[in-house]
């Protein structure tokens, strides 16, 4: 009986394909749907903090530039890369990164650990001309950010947005201080800003 229905399937490439499908379907469901229901993956670690208006736009200067072409910021838990980066990347780490900045090519290291590795002055030295510090990097340097200076005027309104869309906790002080907060900081200043907090919230708790 068994084997006569195999041989069915096997014989009837319709059927194959259709019952492949069902089957790899149900796979991902059973691996995918208990996630839903997990609420601790879907809440921010207990001492992460929302970026601050200046690391936010930052944020937005590294996403303008392609930093995440280049750039990963997802720490697989395989031993090779816990030893070079640290703690792999946890989903509650990104609960108000949206849209996400994981990334899928690492031409540079991953950076999802970078924050407080250098001093901020290493940073702008690398980020203007990044074979100043490291002579055999292939990373383009990005000088337009040290002389492009932000006015402020959307900061507010995108700090408002992640708030009442994905529930980051803004104040309102937060939202009507953020012009004023990046207002004339150059957007280099802004993206090292942004750098220098990736990962602190999982590095602090070790
Ligand atoms: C064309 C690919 C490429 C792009 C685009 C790129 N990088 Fe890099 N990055 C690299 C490479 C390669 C390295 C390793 C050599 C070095 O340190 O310069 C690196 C290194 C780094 C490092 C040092 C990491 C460490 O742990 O030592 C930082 C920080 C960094 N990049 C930030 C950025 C930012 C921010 C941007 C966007 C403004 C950016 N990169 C864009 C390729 C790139």
């Amino acid at each position: 009986m068994a084997g006569k229905s195999h041989e069915l399937v096997e014989k009837n490439l319709g059927l194959l394909i259709v019952l492949i499908c069902v089957s790899i379907s149900f796979a991902t469901l059973v691996e995918i749907v208990p996630l839903f229901f997990q609420k601790e993956l879907r809440e921010p670690l207990p001492n992460m903090k929302p970026w601050t208006a200046l690391q936010f736009e930052g944020r937005d200067i590294y996403i303008r530039e392609g930093c995440h072409v280049c750039h990963t910021q997802m720490i697989r838990p395989l031993r090779a890369e816990t030893e070079r980066y640290g703690h792999y990347s946890m989903a509650q780490e990104s609960v108000w990164d949206h849209p996400f900045l994981w990334g899928s090519k690492r031409t540079g290291p991953d950076l999802a650990r970078v924050g407080a590795k250098y001093s901020d002055e290493w940073h702008r030295v690398h980020l203007m001309n990044p074979r100043d510090v490291v002579p055999e990097s292939n990373m383009p340097g990005f000088p337009w950010l040290a002389t492009n200076k932000l006015d402020g005027e959307l900061t507010g309104k995108k700090l408002a947005l992640f708030r009442d869309h994905f529930g980051v906790p803004y104040t309102d002080a937060d939202i009507q201080g953020a012009k004023a907060a990046v207002q004339g900081k150059t957007e280099l200043e802004a993206l090292i800003a942004y750098l220098q907090q990736l990962g602190l919230a999982v590095k602090e708790r070790r």
